[in-house]
């Protein structure tokens, strides 16, 4: 899930991606196939992630829903229904062509999901803003001190007693190393760490098998609840 990436790209959607050291993964419609290819060949598993990811999150109607590494939009536009009218979804990426497909995909809907150029290093939203916030499979694209930044923007977004759900490898690998995967090197055990040190508190790591490749092979899932 992250070939091919740019640090920064000319954005083609009129929108330029903002700077930031993660590794922006911009294909816009070719990654939704690309995730219906893997669901296709694997049964479902990334569908069956998301749905998973949703439940952790314990979504109820009227709440306010973060997205964090949104893509195109999938899991932001299942977090709406789960919400409903009376809530918001807010889906955050610096890729201009993921947002464009997300925002398409919205519209066709009919979906009140708003998609905005951004990064996790500076989410642009007051504190204490969102319920709950979501990231899948993206942190595995940040440098690890990055993940640290990231981790305290959320808690500073969520609400006290807010839920992060936050998926990703278990073992990406060290730079440089065959099969690695991303910008950093920490996993989904040290992510839960870092997580703590946000100020979340933190349930079990629940594990996953996800692609037939070494290092995305098998995720964690965690859930963190923002400490008041
Ligand atoms: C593998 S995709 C995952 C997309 C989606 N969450 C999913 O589960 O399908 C990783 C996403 O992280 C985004 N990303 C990279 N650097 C980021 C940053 N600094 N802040 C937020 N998102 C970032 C990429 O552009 C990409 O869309």
């Amino acid at each position: 899930m992250h070939s091919p990436m740019h640090r920064r790209h000319a954005g083609s959607h009129g929108e330029s991606p903002p700077e930031t050291s993660g590794l922006l993964l911009d294909l816009g419609w070719r990654y939704d196939l690309m995730v219906g290819a893997i669901d296709l060949v694997t049964g479902g598993r990334l569908r069956a992630l998301r749905r998973k990811s949703l439940d952790l999150a314990e979504l109820r109607p009227g709440e306010a829903v973060l997205d964090v590494g949104c893509g195109t939009g999938t899991l932001a536009l299942e977090a709406q229904a789960r919400v409903g009218d009376a809530g918001r979804v807010v889906g955050v990426d610096p890729a201009p062509k993921q947002l464009a497909r997300a925002r398409a995909k919205a519209t066709r809907r009919g979906a009140p999901v708003e998609f905005r150029l951004g990064v996790i290093e500076a989410l642009p939203f007051p504190d204490a803003s969102f319920d709950a916030a979501l990231s899948t499979l993206m942190m595995h694209h940040l440098p690890d001190d990055l993940k640290r930044r990231g981790l305290a923007e959320i808690a500073r977004v969520l609400k006290p007693g807010g839920r992060l759900v936050v998926v990703d490898a278990e073992h990406p690998g060290h730079a440089g190393q065959r099969g690695h995967v991303g910008a950093g090197s920490l996993g989904i055990d040290e992510i839960v760490g870092l997580m703590d040190s946000a100020g979340f508190a933190c349930s079990e790591v629940t594990r996953a098998r996800l692609l037939p490749f070494p290092r995305l092979g098998r995720v964690g899932l965690v859930v963190g609840r923002c400490r008041p």
